[in-house]
């Protein structure tokens, strides 16, 4: 029997059984209109986030970050694509009221501005998702509410209204209100766009925490000091997602530079011991690492090889050759025991983003000249006396 190309619709059965991942997004599109007419806000989205992993995502704003958490959320729906969340396929043969009950179990959703009922006190806004999605026992639920207080520290403020309490408890009270139900998932849009510094920590903190306990928390966020504490950081620009690899080892580029080269760039796997750059010859690419790890090899006066550096996930080699213009001065080859995953760029396209991008090149000057530094020592340890030039 001829073997169908793979569809959409396989990718359902695909993602069920890929049980790591929690978010599957595939070709995921969504459109908007307005009296202008028709434009694109997601453009084909790919993505895959896994159980346990604490993730943030960073954009310009009106890049779409919103939009795509509302696709994962499923309060709003993708024009084309498939979304399959905690291994169910959320757009697919499902009514909006069956979407709303999944969602009150599989996910909890923080917003930037908190949304807690202004007429119920804390412990009622906590105890809603749980009479919502009628889970626990009607004698259970004040009781779980206030353990959930106590968790994110509100048991005082317990039977107080939202507007007597302040922005950074409510924001706490919204938090507590989104695990009621103990989703697998925690979903969270600027969460501390509207928090002072301190209470932005705590709300780090008790994310830190879900994800200790196995939970997956995917959150938007424009603060930096908050991305660095997450697992994974995804960039997406322009509705479109920045590959990762590029984000990690050129994390100065500007993020329509990240896109231009998450377009050009081509994947290349190379073997254990397999020569990437050979010495003497020229450099035609620039090489990221994705996977793997790599050996800087130089020679010394008896022709002996000996490694000078060792780069592994999120670096980069090439730079050297390329922006001096020469030919290799080093072996450069895959490592270790396993196949090198890299992502190259042609010289022509990593030259021009270089001269438009002064703080990238900069940075990879900095690296530059650090690395001739060190491969001049090794070069005088080594005896060649070519170390200066
Ligand atoms: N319901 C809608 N109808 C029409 N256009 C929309 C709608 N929602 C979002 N947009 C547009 O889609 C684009 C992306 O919006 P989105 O809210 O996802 O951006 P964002 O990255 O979350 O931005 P911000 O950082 O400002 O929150 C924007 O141009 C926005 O105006
Ligand atoms: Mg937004």
């Amino acid at each position: 029997m001829k073997k169908a190309p793979l569809r959409f619709h396989d990718f359902a059965q695909a993602a069920e059984s890929d049980p790591q991942a929690m978010i599957q997004l595939r070709g995921v599109v969504k459109k908007f209109s307005n009296a202008a007419g028709e434009f694109t806000v997601l453009k084909g989205v790919d993505l895959t986030i896994h159980r346990g992993e604490f993730v943030s995502i960073v954009g310009k704003s009106g890049s779409g970050k919103s939009t795509l958490l509302n696709m994962v959320t499923g309060i709003d729906h993708p024009s084309e694509g498939r979304v399959v969340v905690n291994g169910m396929d959320i757009y697919s043969g499902v009514t909006e009221s069956q979407r709303s009950k999944w969602r009150g179990k599989n996910l909890g959703i923080v917003f930037q501005f908190f949304q807690l009922l202004p007429t119920l006190t804390l412990l009622e806004n906590v105890m809603l998702p749980m009479d919502y999605v009628d889970m626990y026992s009607f004698d259970e639920r004040p009781k779980r509410a206030m353990e959930l207080l106590e968790l994110v520290g509100l048991e005082k403020f317990a039977y107080k209204l939202p507007a007597l309490v302040s922005t950074g408890q409510q924001q706490l009270a919204a938090i507590a209100r989104a695990v009621a139900c103990d989703p697998p998932l925690l979903v969270a849009d600027e969460p501390t766009g509207n928090l002072d510094t301190r209470s932005a920590d705590t709300v780090i903190r008790l994310f830190e925490g879900f994800v200790a306990q196995g939970k997956t928390v995917v959150m938007v966020t424009h603060d930096p000091s908050l991305t660095s504490r997450t697992h994974r950081n995804i960039i997406i620009s322009d509705g479109e997602i920045i590959d990762e690899t590029i984000s990690k080892c050129l994390p100065q580029l500007r993020h329509r530079h990240m896109l231009e080269f998450t377009k050009i760039a081509e994947k290349r796997i190379y073997q254990p011991g397999e020569t990437i750059i050979a010495r003497e010859q020229p450099v035609d690419y620039f090489f990221m690492i994705r996977s793997g790890r790599v050996d800087v090899v130089l020679l010394d006066k008896q022709n002996q090889e000996y490694v000078v550096s060792n780069l592994g996930e999120g670096e980069f080699f090439g730079e050297l050759e390329l922006l001096r213009g020469g030919k290799a001065i080093a072996n450069v080859r895959a490592g270790g025991s396993q196949p090198v995953e890299t992502l190259i760029i042609p010289r022509a396209d990593f030259m021009r983003v270089m001269n438009e991008s002064p703080v990238t090149a900069e940075a990879i000057a900095g690296i530059v000249q650090e690395r001739l530094e060190q491969r001049r020592t090794e070069d005088r340890r080594a005896g060649n006396g070519i170390g200066k030039q």
